[in-house]
C-alpha cells in the first residue's frame, strides 16, 4: 500500500548558504548490496545511502538467502552466499520504486538454479523489463511468467548459465549489469560490447571484489570481458556522495540569488559528470576543491555561487553520462537567457516516469515555455520563471525535486502533489534544503 500522499510547496525565500553533505550514491550502494550478497565472507559498506530503493533491495537479498545487517548510520554489514548461491525465496521480491535494484538482481538470479518472482510498485510495474529478459534468456534463464515484459514476472534462472557476446541495444548500465551478474555464474568469458559508455560503478566493484575483469575502450564504447565463475573476496566498500542528488541543491544555488553552498565529497567519476561540463558552458560558478580518491572514486568538495546563465546545446552523446539529471538542467534551463536544446533524451521515456513529458510539462505549468522535438527537449530560457503551477510528480522523486528548486527561485510558489517518492534516493532532502534557507512547506 503506498502512504498518503505529501504536497509541498517551495518557495522564494532569500540565498541558500551553508555546507552540506548529501547522501550516498544509490547506484554504488545498490551494487555494493548485491556484490556484498554474492561474496563468501563479510561486507562492511559504510556512507550506505538509506533510502527506500536500496532498503528495498537489501531486503531482497536477505529473502534471497544472503544475511544483511545494519550497524549504524550508513553502515551495514553483509554476509553473502556466493556466487550463484541464491537460495529460491518464499515470497515475491518487491523492489518498489527500484529500477536498478530490480534490474540488477534479475541478472544475479538469472545466473542460480532457483525461481523468483519480482514485483514493484506502479511505477516499476510500467516499466520495459524485456530489453533485461533478453539476455537472460540467451544465458539459460527462462521467464515463466510476465505481462508483456513488464513487472510482475517470474524467472527461473539458470541451471547451466552460458556466457554470451552481448551488445545491449540501448544504452544502459542496468542492463549492461544484468548481463555481467548473471555472467559471473557461466563458465568461460561473458563480453558485453557497449556502444556508448555508461557509469562502470558494476565493472570497478567487479574489480574490487576479486573478479577477472578487462575493460578495453571502443571508439565511444567499452568491450568488457569478465571471466565467469570467480571467487568474490568481500572489501569494505566505501560510498561517495550522489552526484545525481547533489545537482539538486547545486542547481537551487545557481539559480537563486546571492547564494553560496559547499557540497561535500561529490563523486567525480566523468561517466556521472555531464552536468557539471553542462552547467559550467551555461557559465555556472562551480569549483571542485580538494579532488581526491575515496573508495576507488574521484570526489570533489564543489563551491558554487549563484550566477547568471546561457543558453546551450548539449549533445545526444552526453546523455549517457547526466541522465537522471535533465530534470533539474531543464530548471536550470529556464532560468538562463536564452534557449537550451537538449538532444536525444529517448531512454527518458522509461524511467520512473515518462521524464520527457513529466519535465515538459513541469516547467509549462510554472509559465516556462519548453518544447519536445522527437527526442529532444526545448527550453526557452527569460532568466526568470513565472512559477504558480502545481507539479504532478507520477511517483518520480527527481521530477518532485527538480518542480521544488524550481520554485525556490520562481517568482511564485510551486506545488508538488506528493514528495513521497523523494525518499527513494534523497532521504532528507527537505530537511537539508531548510537548513540551507530554502523555503519548503
Ligand atoms: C542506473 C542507470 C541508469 C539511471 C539509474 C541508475 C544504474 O539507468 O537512470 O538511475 O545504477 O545503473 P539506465 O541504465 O536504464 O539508463
Amino acid at each position: 500500500m503506498q502512504p498518503d500522499p505529501a504536497p509541498l510547496t517551495a518557495r522564494r525565500n532569500g540565498p541558500l548558504s551553508g555546507v552540506a553533505r548529501v547522501p550516498g550514491d544509490k547506484s554504488i550502494s545498490i551494487r555494493a548490496l548485491i556484490l556484498g550478497a554474492l561474496a563468501v565472507g563479510e561486507t562492511r559498506v559504510s556512507g550506505m545511502l538509506e533510502g527506500e530503493d536500496a532498503l528495498n533491495t537489501a531486503k531482497a537479498l536477505q529473502t534471497l538467502g544472503a544475511r544483511l545487517e545494519r550497524t549504524g548510520e550508513g553502515n551495514w554489514s553483509i554476509h553473502g552466499v556466493g556466487v550463484a548461491g541464491f537460495a529460491e525465496p518464499a515470497n515475491p521480491l518487491d523492489f518498489g520504486n527500484s529500477g536498478t535494484g530490480c534490474r540488477l538482481t534479475l541478472g544475479a538470479v538469472a545466473g542460480c538454479p532457483i525461481t523468483a518472482t519480482f514485483d514493484g510498485d506502479a511505477s516499476l510495474r510500467s516499466r520495459p523489463m524485456q530489453r533485461v529478459l533478453d539476455p537472460l534468456r540467451r544465458i539459460g534463464a527462462r521467464t515463466l511468467a510476465s505481462a508483456g515484459g513488464r513487472l510482475p514476472l517470474t524467472l527461473a534462472g539458470a541451471r547451466d548459465p552460458i556466457p554470451i557476446v552481448f551488445a545491449p541495444p540501448v544504452a544502459s548500465a542496468q542492463l549492461k549489469s544484468a548481463a555481467l551478474l548473471a555472467g559471473l555464474s557461466a563458465p568461460g568469458e561473458t563480453v558485453v560490447i557497449e556502444a556508448e559508455a555508461t557509469r562502470d560503478h558494476t565493472e570497478k566493484m567487479l574489480q574490487h571484489f576479486g573478479a577477472n575483469i578487462r575493460v578495453e575502450v571502443e571508439g565511444n564504447g567499452r568491450r568488457i570481458t569478465l571471466a565467469g565463475q570467480p571467487e568474490l573476496v568481500p572489501l569494505p566498500v566505501a560510498v561517495p556522495a550522489d552526484p545525481s542528488s547533489a545537482a539538486f541543491p547545486l542547481v537551487a544555488a545557481v539559480v537563486v540569488p546571492g547564494s553560496e553552498l559547499v557540497l561535500k565529497g561529490v563523486m567525480m567519476n566523468p561517466l556521472r559528470s555531464g552536468l557539471l561540463t553542462t552547467l559550467g558552458e551555461m557559465g555556472a560558478a562551480i569549483e571542485r576543491l580538494d579532488m581526491r580518491n575515496e573508495g576507488g572514486e574521484e570526489v570533489a568538495d564543489l563551491r558554487v555561487r549563484a550566477g547568471a546563465l546561457r543558453g546551450v546545446e548539449v549533445p545526444a552523446a552526453r546523455a549517457p553520462t547526466m541522465i537522471d539529471e535533465y530534470p533539474v538542467l531543464a530548471v536550470a534551463a529556464a532560468f538562463a537567457e536564452g534557449t537550451t536544446v537538449m538532444r536525444g533524451l529517448k531512454e527518458l521515456r522509461v524511467k520512473e516516469s515518462d521524464r520527457l513529458a513529466a519535465t515538459a510539462a513541469l516547467l509549462r505549468g510554472n509559465g516556462v515555455a519548453a518544447d519536445i522535438e522527437g527526442d529532444d527537449l526545448i527550453v526557452h530560457g527569460r532568466g526568470r520563471a513565472p512559477g504558480g503551477g502545481t507539479v504532478a510528480t507520477h511517483m518520480d522523486h527527481r521530477i518532485a525535486m527538480a518542480a521544488i528548486v524550481l520554485g525556490l527561485a520562481s517568482d511564485k510558489p510551486v506545488q508538488i502533489d506528493d514528495g513521497t517518492f523523494i525518499a527513494t534516493s534523497f532521504p532528507g532532502f527537505v530537511e537539508l534544503m531548510r537548513s540551507l534557507g530554502a523555503g519548503l512547506s
